[in-house]
């Protein structure tokens, strides 16, 4: 038995369902598969939950803080049971959010493992979906070290998103994203956290700015690091686990996390066997998302590039409309914001100074002191704003850090999509006590005319 439908799509996640939801807008018949449940890699195992996590972990960090401010607390512990079921309850809301959106939106909806089988079919339990295209949205899933034995000692981003305890002592190896998130969670429950980074500092793939500023917060916080250190093996038993770096240095601690990247789903699913050509596993695209099969595309972390939920969305809707023929802009990783919500948190969009000296040449900068910002000196965090143009040109990339600074990126996502120049932005006026004036004041200062900042 077969059923026809004008897209078939494998996979729920950001990517996927975004996918369908925007087919249906336009008026195509969608068949959306899933295996697990709706919602994918950002709703039950990524951004949605460990957003949860640190926020409970800014709320301990409250606590310990508000008599310093005048406020009667006392931080008693953690009670990891009531964490759950506050992170269960964001979750479980969304997801049933979620399922109501797609099932009111016409899309049929395919619980089970899918498998191409066909140029643009899919099976599922022994049914075929046959589409008029098909777009791969498998996403990705955590990478191992090589030689390294997972265990309840030694895991990765999916088991300790469901840990029942706080660990005492955490290594954890890797210092990008999900390793700088987990350890700033693990430090505010009161863990004794080492993270160790294989290149020369934190967040490597941020502005170098950024992972020093990084590295100095989190030196007060009291979270160590190793940097320029690599892991050359893991042990591990009941009673802990051990980390030996090249070198010898041996690290003990009662958990280990594995947060070395993620890497594509896409084995076994018959991709190659249908002539979709893949590159270490990750599905090759041209600029408009197609594979090299006709009528395939492929969305999502599948795609080389960015692993961020936003940029799945925006991949979803490219392609449905792309399908139905609207000819949209495609999507620049260039233009999409990067948001690491540590404490403090990280946001970036755009080029580093070095990859804008790299593209253009000659680029001016301008960094921003949150010593300077009256709301973040409320919040009694330090930081900067920092902007990085084109000599005489329009700002090509923005680079925040700070306590809240995530929610800050909008503005900079549309300083650096619209290539403004900071005299632009200058001419906006900034609500004052914001820590979004921070954003205004560095295009002040590099438009000539600083106000709050040494020129
Ligand atoms: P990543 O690829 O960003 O970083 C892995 C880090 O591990 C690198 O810095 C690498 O140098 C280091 N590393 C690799 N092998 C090592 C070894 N043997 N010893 C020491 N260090 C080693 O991967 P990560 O942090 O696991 O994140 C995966 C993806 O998930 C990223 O693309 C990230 O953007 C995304 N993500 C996004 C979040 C957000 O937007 N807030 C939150 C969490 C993840």
């Amino acid at each position: 038995m077969s059923n026809q439908t004008d897209l078939v799509v494998l996979g729920g996640g950001s990517g996927g369902y975004a996918t369908a939801l925007r087919a249906r807008q336009l008026g195509m018949s969608v068949t959306l598969v899933e295996r697990d449940r709706l919602g994918g890699t950002c709703l039950h195992r990524g951004c949605v939950p460990t957003k949860a996590l640190l926020h409970a972990a800014e709320l301990a960090d409250a606590a310990r803080a508000a008599p310093a401010h005048g406020i009667r607390t006392s931080f008693d512990g953690v009670d990891m049971t009531g964490v759950h079921a506050f992170k269960d309850r964001v979750v479980d809301r969304l997801h049933a959010g979620l399922r109501g959106l797609v099932g009111s939106s016409g899309v049929t909806y395919v619980e089970g493992e899918g498998r191409m089988v066909g140029p643009t079919s899919v099976e599922v339990d022994g049914q075929v979906h046959a589409g008029a295209h098909l777009v791969l949205a498998t996403g990705s899933s955590p990478r191992s070290i090589p030689g390294v034995t997972l265990g309840p000692r030694v895991m990765t981003s999916d088991q300790a998103l469901r840990l029942d305890e706080v660990p005492g002592r955490v290594v954890v190896i890797g210092g990008s994203v999900i390793g700088v998130e987990f350890a700033s969670v693990w430090r505010s429950f009161g863990s004794e956290v080492t993270i160790v980074e294989g290149l020369s500092g934190l967040v490597p793939l941020e502005d170098p700015a950024i992972g020093t500023q990084l590295e100095r917060a989190f030196r007060r916080r009291g979270i160590s690091f190793r940097t320029g250190a690599t892991v050359r093996g893991v042990t591990s038993s009941e009673a802990g686990a051990a980390v030996t770096l090249e070198g010898g240095d041996v690290l003990t601690a009662d958990l280990v996390l594995v947060a070395v990247g993620r890497g594509p789903v896409s084995a076994g699913l018959g991709y190659e066997d249908h002539g979709v050509a893949l590159d270490r596993g990750w599905v090759v695209v041209d600029e408009r998302l197609r594979t090299s099969a006709p009528h395939v595309y492929a969305v999502g972390d599948l795609v080389p590039g960015l692993q961020l939920a936003h940029r799945g969305f925006a991949h979803g809707i490219f392609v449905a409309e792309e399908v139905a023929g609207l000819s949209p802009d495609p999507v620049e990783d260039v233009t999409i914001p990067r948001v690491t919500y540590c404490e403090p948190e990280i946001a970036s969009v755009g080029l580093t100074e070095p990859q804008a000296r790299e593209a253009h040449g000659e680029v001016e900068t301008y960094a921003y002191d949150l010593a300077g910002n009256g709301k973040s000196q409320i919040l009694g965090t330090a930081g900067f704003v920092k902007v990085v143009r084109q000599a005489d040109g329009p700002i090509v990339g923005v680079h925040l850090i700070g306590t809240r600074m995530g929610e800050q990126v909008g503005e900079a996502t549309l300083m650096v999509g619209w290539e403004a120049f900071p005299e632009d932005v200058a001419r906006f006026v900034h609500a004052h006590p914001t820590q979004n004036e921070a954003l205004g004041e560095a295009a002040l200062a590099l438009a000539g005319k600083p106000l709050h900042a040494h020129g």
